[in-house]
């Protein structure tokens, strides 16, 4: 098993679950690899057993640590692959990855026919295929936290709140958490604001009496274009957008347009740290042993996927090049509305 790309609380539970059922049931003998693809390169592991995986269900992270990358990133990366798997007697590779790590492990299996199992992470909740990802109710808590925090402090100075949150390409996050922690507004990369109508909106509730506005914006949120000016985007040496700060960008326009006091909250990396909440512990668990049930059913080329309350199987082309993106039902019955 590897777990690649960002962390996401419950890797560590669907280790567990995976570990427990393909040892009890199947008597398997399971290994880590250490760092993603890295450790599959260097042949870097670490025997996974009941033992070693105890007390690891409530814990965030990964004990098997991640990194972003690919062995397509490389010429032989494919036969370092290849090589490591066949030296070590592997019958089956674990992939939990999010969208990048399951793409690879699609790619390895089509093009390369290696025996391979997805399971779909990530705290964004954006693969498609499956109606969650484990690790969303957690940052989504968390951000509901905060937010609900941040209302009493907003409330007694009379200040916007603009409180960003994680979502590169979609808005899940903001979406339920906006919902959850009664926002003024959210904004979602999947619907460019208008950065005019947000602070009318902000003006009219004010005028209403109410003081204080939280303002939940996703970190991919874009302005309908000529709105407002963003900082340059930079990327990381994968590829991957780096993003962080268009709240500031949002709260100075704010300030600017309405004369309100706004402050920044920024939630970053807390949003993916910490144990997950009992509802990602069960989906992990859940994804562990359906995994290593589909490696025994020779599921090559499937992920595990939740699809209403049960699991099933998916085949990873699925998930590849695609984002799953809020539902608009959502967001404009729900979310939307309290823009008003
Ligand atoms: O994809 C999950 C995610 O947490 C995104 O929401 C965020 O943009 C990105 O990872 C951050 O990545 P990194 O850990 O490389 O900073």
């Amino acid at each position: 098993m590897l777990t690649g790309g960002g962390d996401c609380p419950g890797l560590n539970a669907v280790l567990r679950a995976a570990v427990r059922k393909g040892e009890r049931v199947y008597g398997d003998e399971l290994i880590g690899f250490l760092d993603a693809w890295d450790g599959v390169r260097d042949r870097r592991t670490t025997p996974l057993t009941i033992e070693t995986m105890r007390g690891l269900l409530p814990r965030g992270g990964t004990v098997l640590g991640t990194r972003r990358g690919s062995p397509f990133d490389t010429p032989d990366g494919v036969d370092q692959v290849k090589r490591s798997m066949s030296d070590l007697g592997l019958d089956a590779l674990i992939v939990i990855g999010g969208n990048g790590s399951l793409s690879v492990a699609c790619k390895l299996h089509t093009e390369h026919g290696l025996p391979i199992v997805g399971v779909p992470k990530t705290i964004d909740n954006d693969i498609e295929g499956t109606d969650l990802t484990f690790g969303f109710t957690t940052a989504v808590q968390i951000a509901t936290d905060a937010i609900d925090r941040l209302h009493t402090t907003a409330e007694s100075h009379d200040r916007v709140m603009v409180v960003e949150v994680m979502g590169r390409h979609t808005g899940w996050i903001a979406t339920h958490a906006g919902i959850a922690g009664g926002a003024t507004a959210v904004l979602i990369p999947e619907i460019p604001f208008n950065i005019e109508e947000l602070c009318a909106r902000l003006v009219r509730r004010h005028d209403r009496g109410r003081y204080a506005s939280i303002v939940v914006v996703a970190e991919g949120a874009e302005p309908e274009s000529g709105t407002l000016e963003l900082d340059a985007k930079t990327y990381d040496r994968f590829g991957h957008v780096v993003l962080g700060g268009v709240a500031t960008r949002i709260a100075e326009a704010i300030n600017r347009q309405t004369g309100f006091e706004t402050r920044v909250v920024q939630l970053g990396h807390v949003q993916r740290g910490g144990t997950p909440t009992a509802f990602d512990r069960v989906l992990s668990t859940r994804f562990g042993v359906a995994a290593i049930d589909a490696v025994h059913a020779e599921a090559w080329g499937k992920m595990v996927v939740l699809r209403g309350e049960r699991i099933e199987t998916e085949d990873l082309t699925v998930a590849v090049g695609k984002t799953r993106t809020v539902d608009r039902e959502l967001f404009d019955e729900v979310a939307s509305p309290f823009f008003a």
